[in-house]
Order: structure tokens, then sequence, then C-alpha cells
């Protein structure tokens, strides 16, 4: 017998919704339910509409654009395709390489089959979300039995149990697969992870979905100095329609050559033509700038609210200490050896 608190997440999702909340529109951070009730969006759509909802500059020069251009070809390798291939590989230049795919977890479980063809070798050491498929239903993300891939070993951001899960693991492990999850954890877990993986030959794989385009022009990683063989991406690229990529050195990339990686509907030429308009918009308009400076913005508010009213919550990501609460102290005594993120100034950091 199923338990029925395990069902009730997704059965929301069906149509005889028991969710109290139906939405009929949305604009900018604002959405409205059947009901004309106004909700503030504090979801950014789940980080995939990176412009906000409804944007009129993107749908118009979309419309426009779906004038000229064809919705579906034969092959999935279209002039719209090859262009923002470009754009992806300017914006992270060592990892030229670009594959699209259509979802995050699409990205996920492709990186993770890349790294697998290259090195020849089983082993994935992983901390973090990377999405719904199989291979990576680990607690806390899943209440279902662990993945019944027994080669996907979860690290659970413990330094200690990586050095382990490597030295056990020796000559076997494919790559470290690990997400930044910028608002919890500081650059510097990522960049001691990147120097663990390198001794051992494996490669290093940063699941950008989240963050990635959303938090800087190369992403997170390229911002804070990490090597990475290959990063996922899919949020922030076509301003909510299903597109991701794995981008990935040359090296890494020999990898996708060898596998199996078809899918059919990256012939929908329309989700180009949006991801090249995404990625003109966000840079014309410093898009991740924008989102890092109101973030910022709203975590200070937060943290002064909760402050003044002397409510016991924390605000998680970049934002200064203040003297009466230092996350950095909070997480002491943590088995995690990376500490979680105080940094304070630079706008484009910690966003959610
Ligand atoms: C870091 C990360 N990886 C993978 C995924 C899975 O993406 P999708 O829901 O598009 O399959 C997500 C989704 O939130 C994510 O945040």
């Amino acid at each position: 017998m199923l338990d029925p608190g395990a069902t009730e997440h997704l059965a929301e999702w069906e149509r005889d919704t028991r969710s109290s909340i139906i939405f009929r529109s949305a604009n900018g951070g604002m959405a409205e339910d059947i009901n004309g009730k106004i909700y503030l969006d504090m979801t950014s759509c789940s980080g995939a509409s990176p412009l906000g909802n409804n944007d009129p500059v993107f749908k118009a020069k979309l419309a426009q654009a779906m004038e000229r251009e064809t919705d579906i070809l034969p092959s999935p390798v279209s002039e719209q395709r090859q262009i923002l291939a470009g754009k992806i590989s300017e914006m992270f230049p060592s990892n030229s390489r670009v594959f699209f795919l259509r979802t995050g977890s699409c990205a996920t479980e492709a990186a993770v089959r890349i790294a697998r063809h290259r090195t020849g070798r089983p082993v994935i050491l992983t901390a973090g979300f990377h999405g719904w498929h199989d291979i990576f239903q680990q607690h806390p993300w899943s209440g279902n039995p662990p993945a019944k891939d027994q080669h996907i070993q979860d690290f659970q951001y413990d330094l200690d149990n990586l050095e382990q899960q490597l030295v056990g693991n020796e000559g076997r492990v494919a790559g470290i697969f690990v997400t930044p999850e910028s608002s919890v954890f500081p650059p510097e877990l990522l960049q001691e992870i990147s120097r663990m993986a390198s001794p051992h030959g494996v490669l290093l794989i940063v699941d950008e979905v989240l963050c990635g385009r959303r938090y800087a022009k190369g992403g997170y990683y390229r911002k804070h100095g990490v090597k990475a063989d290959l990063i996922t991406l899919a949020k922030g690229i076509a301003q909510g329609i299903g597109l991701s990529a794995v981008v990935g050195t040359a090296g890494a990339m020999v990898g996708a050559d060898k596998a199996y990686l078809g899918n059919t509907y990256l012939r929908e030429n329309r989700a180009y033509v949006a991801g090249n308009l995404t990625q003109e918009i966000s840079e014309e308009a410093e898009i991740a700038a924008r989102i890092a400076e109101s973030g910022l913005a709203l975590k200070r508010q937060f943290q002064t609210s909760f402050e003044r009213s002397e409510i016991p919550a924390r605000v998680l990501g970049a934002i200064p200490c203040s003297e009466s609460f230092c996350p950095r102290k909070s997480m002491e005594g943590s088995s995690l050896r990376g500490v979680c993120n105080t940094v304070s100034t630079p706008a484009t950091q910690g966003h959610t």
C-alpha cells in the first residue's frame, strides 16, 4: 500500500487537482489564479524564466522572428542551432563543444553517459540535486529507494566522504558531479572539489542547470576560476522553452561522439530561435547582474525584517553578516568542510 503522503505532491499536478492554487496568467513577477487572486512569484518559474513571466519584449521579438522562421525541421542541426551553439561557446570558451537536449534532467543524465564513455569507467561520485531520472533518486530529493545504479555514489557535499570514495574506487571513477548550490556553499567548496579531482584523473562535471547562465556569462564555475570538464545548463537558455545543454572541453566531449543521445524534439527550431533571442536580450539588458542585484536587495530586506521582528530565521545566499547574525558561525561544527555562503559584495553572486 502506498503512503498517501508520498503521492500528494504529484497528484496536485493532475486534472482533478487538490491544489488550492490554479494559475491562469502571469506578468513579470506577478501571477493570477482562476479566482482573480494575485500572487508574487518568488520562484522566477523555478528559474526557467530569467526575463520574467510574459516578457513583452521577448514575446514580440519571438512572434516577429517566427513569421520568417520554420517551427520544426527534419534535422536537429539547423542554422539557429548553430548560431546558439556559437554564442554559448563564446561564453564558455574552455568548454567550447555544446550538445543540446530538452530538460535539465536530460542534460544531467547525458553528462553522466558522456563521462562514462569518455573514461570507460562506471562510477560517478555525486552531490546535490540533478533532476528526476532514476540514477539521481537519492535522499533527500526522493523518498523512493536510492538509485538503482550501484555505480552512483552520493558524497553529500562532505569532502571526507568524497576522499574516501575516490580512494575506495581508485581507477573506476569516471567523474565527480556536483551542483554548486550557490545559496548555501561558498565557491571555495567547488574549488576544493576540483583540486581533489585532478590527482585521481577523474572528470569534474558541474551541474549548472539552475545557476549557469542566470548567474554569470560563463556560469558559476568560470566566475570562480574552476576548471570543469563538463557543465550542464538549462534555466536561462531559452526563457522557459525546453532547451538544455551539456557544454564540455573537446577532450571530455569525445564521450558524446561514442554515446547515443538522440532526441526527436530537438528538431523544434522555435526553441533555438527563443534561445538566441533570450541570449541577445540578456546581454543587452544585463539580466544576470540585474537578477543578482534584485536578489541581494530582497535578501537584505528579509534579513532586516527578521531581525527587527526578532524572527529566528536565516537568509541563505551571499549577503553581508549583520552584527546579530552570522550565517558562517551558524554552520560551525558541521560535517561540511565547505562553509555557508556569506560573501558580501559583488552584485553578481549568490542569487537564487
Ligand atoms: C541543479 C539542477 N539539476 C537538474 C535539474 C532538473 O531539471 P529539469 O526539472 O528540467 O529536469 C534541476 C531542476 O530544478 C536543477 O536545479
